[in-house]
């Protein structure tokens, strides 16, 4: 199962909706090389390109927030929100590359990657919305 763009994820942000689209690439790509059989280096470098992509979009989107003028407490729950996630989805990328190593394990993995799918779709269709209510209230009021 590969989770395709859906422009119900559209917060209206260009920067913001085009990271999630390539996150939503990569995560694609893994999924395409775990199928494949692609050897634990290749997985590594996908699993350590995707966290990377994350880290980054993580810190554009709190850069975003302040930019649209969210009170500092919400930035400050959403950067503690990002650490967790951080370290949740990189658990998440662990355990892929772990079953990765074992044998027959194909299963597994395809498991951890619908965990992972599920934990992106929650976390734009949840929690990135706050991004396009923002975007809307200064529209408004302006
Ligand atoms: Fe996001």
């Amino acid at each position: 199962m590969t989770v395709d763009w859906n422009d119900s994820y559209l917060t209206g942000h260009k920067e913001i909706d085009d990271d999630h689209r390539t996150i939503l690439l990569f995560i694609n790509g893994i999924e395409y090389d775990v199928k494949s059989g692609a050897n634990v280096n290749t997985l590594r470098q996908s699993i350590s390109s995707l966290i990377v992509e994350i880290e980054e979009h993580f810190k554009r989107e709190e850069q975003v927030m302040k930019e649209l003028g969210a009170p500092l407490s919400s930035i400050k729950k959403i950067q503690e929100e990002h650490q967790i996630l951080l370290e949740k989805g990189s658990l998440i990328l662990e355990e892929l590359y772990s079953a990765r190593l074992e044998k027959n394990q194909k299963d597994k993995c395809l498991e951890i990657m619908k965990n992972l799918e599920q934990w992106f779709v929650l976390r734009i269709t949840e929690e990135d919305m706050i991004i396009k209510e923002l975007i809307n209230k200064t529209r408004s009021t302006t």
